[in-house]
């Protein structure tokens, strides 16, 4: 399978800012317990007139504008979200029609949790390859704050709302590498997306946190063997930012804690948007160069987990 190269990358955040201190003014919480076993200082919750799909707009939009891309240059677009405001239509669509994003392309919304960031980059290069093209945009975002419960502690000072988008353009001189794995299961669940009454993220924390602590080394070490490739070789590693402490826990067992980049203090667990939202913070921070490799690792509800080699390459090619 022919590769992608990530040319753009773009990000919207609601405009409400939530501390650990707010929380605590309404659930049984303090700062020290949040920030010591999960690393999370803040995150964003949308206000009125906001929501996953205007974050995802906005989003996109600047990743276009990164990539120097028009919208009609655009030959897919993917985007991962587990919060869309409709079940139908996709988020996608709504998108297509709003950045003027030509027809006769496949667009559409994939539910794979916290995973669905990489699912949609690995979906993106297959529909290229199949339908031809050579430009996708891939998008995660999340209104993650209308699925809470606020009166749970041990969920609700966990996720956040954002989005992240990213452009990628058909690298001929490389292989997609990923690994994708999915076990349907109960350990994190959404009940009642859909129906009338309030809808809320469940999860049982001790046996994700385990979860994810082994399937995030072994997700790296799959992907890089798919490359044949080893940590040296390696830029940055991306996991997706949903504990401080499970991150920490990989970068010391894979023996190179310096190349784990983090961010969760400033947004929490925003599931979808959060491998984009990395990306896009170390790119404004000048740590992501062109021909830099970055090894990218999602896990989530379902359970899925993906795990992807990115190449970056900033601009779309002439
Ligand atoms: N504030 C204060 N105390 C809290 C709390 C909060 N927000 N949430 C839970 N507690 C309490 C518990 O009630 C428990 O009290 P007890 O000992 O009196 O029963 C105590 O803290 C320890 O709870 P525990 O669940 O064992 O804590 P933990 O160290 O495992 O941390 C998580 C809980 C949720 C932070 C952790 O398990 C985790 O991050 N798991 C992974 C979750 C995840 O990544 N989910 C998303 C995947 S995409």
């Amino acid at each position: 399978m022919t590769g992608l190269k990530m040319i753009g990358i773009g990000r919207a955040l609601p405009s409400r800012c939530v501390t650990n201190d707010d929380l605590s003014k309404i659930v049984d919480t303090n700062d020290a317990w949040i920030s010591e076993r999960t690393g999370i200082r803040r995150r964003y919750y949308c206000a009125d007139g906001e929501s996953t799909n205007t974050l995802i707009a906005a989003a996109a939009r600047e990743a276009l504008e990164c990539a120097r891309l028009q919208p009609e240059q655009i030959d897919c677009v993917i985007v991962a979200t587990v919060s869309s405001n409709y079940a139908s239509p996709s988020v996608a669509c709504l998108l297509q029609a709003e950045l003027g994003i030509r027809e006769n392309i496949p667009v559409m919304d994939i539910n794979a949790a916290c995973a669905g960031f990489l699912f949609g980059i690995a979906t993106a290069a297959g529909l290229l390859q199949i339908c031809g093209g050579r430009h996708a945009l891939v998008v995660g975002g999340e209104q993650l704050s209308r699925l809470m419960d606020m009166t749970d502690r041990s969920t609700c000072v966990l996720f956040g709302d954002g989005a992240g988008a990213a452009v990628f353009e058909r690298d001929e001189s490389a292989d997609l590498c990923v690994d994708l794995g999915s076990r349907g299961g109960m350990d994190i669940q959404i009940e009642g997306v859909g129906r009338p009454d309030p809808s809320y993220i469940k999860m049982n924390g001790n046996a994700v946190f385990r979860f994810a602590v082994g399937v995030i080394p072994d997700c790296l070490n799959a992907v890089m063997d798919k490359a044949g490739l080893t940590m040296d070789d390696i830029d940055w590693v991306v996991c997706h930012q949903a504990n401080a402490r499970i991150i920490d826990h990989c970068a010391k067992k894979m023996g190179a804690p310096e190349k784990f980049y983090k961010n969760i203090d400033r947004y929490g667990n925003t599931s979808a948007a959060s491998i984009p939202l990395a990306l896009y913070d170390m790119y404004k921070e000048g740590l992501l160069k062109d021909g830099q490799k970055v090894l990218a690792v999602g896990f989530g509800a379902g359970l899925t987990w993906a795990g992807a080699l990115l190449n970056i390459h900033m601009g779309a090619s002439e």
